[in-house]
């Protein structure tokens, strides 16, 4: 981390223990590249407004993800079930993307991919995109979902995946 001193990396690591207190779903946020599908693991989004149906997600600066999401102005935001542990994992990693999406069904829909197993899945219209210091605020206007009300969430807390109830 170039230009970052000792008291702020204990203040980042102070940071991530805190705000890790807040558990969180992992979705896979999903959009149509030139070559074809691309995605990212996150868990920095929430719901944003009802009226009109907008979501929010964050997106690191450096993201592979974020410049699809910003040309095509559309992506879907991918809710991960429980056993789609290897999912979020293979979509947090720097791998090439085409493969993971060999190892799952998926469809585009709207002309963004869904991923069709995943306990919910929310197409977006890019509405809008904030600074937000080394992430990029993308907030979206829902245009389709569909859920599945019987399955249950991967959960994301203090820096590792958990059960609901464990
Ligand atoms: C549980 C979890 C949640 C994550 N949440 C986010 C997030 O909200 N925003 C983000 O930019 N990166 C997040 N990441 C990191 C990205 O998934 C990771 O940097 C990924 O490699 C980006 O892929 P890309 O460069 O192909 O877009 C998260 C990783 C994990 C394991």
């Amino acid at each position: 981390m170039a230009g970052t001193d000792r008291s702020q990396i204990e203040e980042q690591h102070s940071y991530r223990q805190a705000i890790g207190q807040f558990a969180t779903g992992v979705a896979v946020v999903t959009a149509q590249s030139p070559a074809g599908p691309v995605g990212m693991t996150a868990n920095a989004l929430c719901s944003l407004s009802l009226d009109p149906l907008l979501l929010l997600v964050c997106i690191d600066n450096s993201a592979r993800t974020l410049a699809p999401i910003r040309e095509r102005r559309r992506f879907a935001v991918n809710v991960l079930r429980r056993e789609q542990r290897p999912l979020a994992e293979a979509f947090a990693s720097k791998q090439s993307k085409p493969e993971h999406f060999e190892a799952t069904p998926w469809r585009l829909h709207q002309d963004v991919p869904v991923l069709v197993q995943a306990l919910a899945w929310l197409v977006c219209d890019l509405r809008e995109l904030h600074p937000g210091g080394d992430h990029t605020i993308g907030v979206g206007a829902v245009t389709d979902m569909e859920h599945d009300a019987d399955g249950e969430p991967l959960v994301w807390y203090r820096g590792g995946y958990v059960e609901l109830g464990a």
